[in-house]
């Protein structure tokens, strides 16, 4: 008994050495980290990975060990001698591995909470409203609305005041590896400090992606995101502060932000709704068999009140009828001007 315990003693210290030696290397494989609160996170990984391992070889070494050793050979099968239970190895077991969860629970687990959330100082506020199936971002403090991509200086602490206009969503940025559920009627706070410059166009990690399950354009849901210096965010903030007097970009944006782009393709392709490629001025026909010419008033029908016609081979019901009721008239001029552009 004593060999065996002492065999199984050295499978395991083996095993525990090619698996934390062989563990550095992987972490190689990590996403792109842009913030603080990334390194906190991924040194947390590492931590626990540190520490789980030889309770996970522990187990291996003991299976291993005893499948080989104790198999059956041949020859008649006997029970073996019967097996009490001992309070000692419970206890060590119960000692160890509860000592271990009680250290992770303190570190990495409450020391790194206190690194995100600690200090509510912040350089930079974001509001962030998603719903189906695009995110809407505004800067307060610059008088920004709409935007579609969120900008934000290195080095600065932002905080994301996250909400939903419609269902649960979740506010997901890879490369800041914290995630925060968008509530209708409740607003979520998250904290990152972004710490290298880089944006979406160089690595798909910077970006929103939603992250909780929200409907047929889930995957669809996503924005970029770009880290610039002081000096090209003030660029930046300045450009975007500037309101457009072009009712047509307006349109543009705002469909980007509303999420009408999610649904309506401006190239011709089919995606949940009908494209809006030359369709004003086009004569439209509806499931019920009667047409309408798409001008400014059907269009100002349709979008006010969905399901007042259902366009033929779409279904009822699948455009959401709030969607317009947020709107001020300007805005559905402005999607209006924007819908008649496209066409020809
Ligand atoms: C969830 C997907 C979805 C979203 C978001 C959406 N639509 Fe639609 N839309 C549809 C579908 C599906 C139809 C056709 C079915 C029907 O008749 O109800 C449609 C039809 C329309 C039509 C009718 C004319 C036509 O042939 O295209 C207009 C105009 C329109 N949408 C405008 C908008 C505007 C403006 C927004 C953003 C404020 C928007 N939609 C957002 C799905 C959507």
């Amino acid at each position: 008994m004593r060999r065996d315990i002492i065999n199984a003693a050295i499978l395991w210290f083996a095993l525990t050495l090619v698996a934390e030696l062989s563990l550095p290397p992987l972490y190689g494989l990590f996403p792109l980290a842009a913030a603080q609160e990334a390194l906190v996170s991924d040194e947390s990984f590492r931590v626990l990975m540190a520490l789980g391992t030889p309770v996970f070889t522990f187990v291996v070494a003991v299976l291993l060990y005893s499948l080989i050793r104790f198999r059956a050979r041949g020859g008649a099968l006997e029970n073996g001698a019967p097996i009490r239970g001992s309070d000692r190895v419970a206890g060590v077991w119960l000692a160890i591995t509860g000592g271990l969860c009680i250290t992770v629970i303190i570190y990495p687990g409450m020391t790194g909470l206190a690194e995100f959330q600690g200090n509510k100082n912040a350089d930079l506020v974001v509001k962030v409203t998603g719903r189906q199936w695009a995110w809407d971002f505004a800067y307060p403090a610059y008088n920004i609305t709409g935007a579609t991509e969120i900008v934000l200086p290195v080095d600065k602490r932002v905080k994301f005041e996250i909400t939903s206009a419609d269902v649960l969503h979740s506010f997901w940025i890879p490369a800041f590896r914290d995630k925060m559920d968008a509530v209708p009627g409740q607003v979520n706070t998250m904290y990152v400090t972004p710490n290298t410059l880089a944006s979406f166009d160089h690595d798909f990690n910077l970006r929103v992606q939603c992250a909780e399950i929200c409907g047929t354009s889930h995957a669809a849901m996503s924005a970029p995101v770009r880290i610039v210096s002081q000096t090209d965010f003030d660029a930046w903030v300045k450009e975007k502060s500037i309101i457009s007097d072009d009712p047509v970009a307006r349109g543009a944006t705002l469909s980007k932000s509303l999420g009408c782009a999610a649904c309506h393709s401006t190239d011709g392709s089919k995606i949940v709704g009908p494209t809006w490629l030359n369709l004003y001025g086009s004569q439209v026909a509806f499931e019920d068999g009667t047409t309408m010419k798409a001008d400014e008033a059907f269009l100002r029908e349709f979008i006010l009140n969905p399901d007042f016609k259902v366009v033929k081979g779409f279904s009822k019901g699948v455009m959401p009828p709030s969607l317009g009721k947020s709107l001020t008239p300007e805005q559905i001029n402005d999607l209006i001007a924007y819908i008649k552009s496209l066409s020809k």
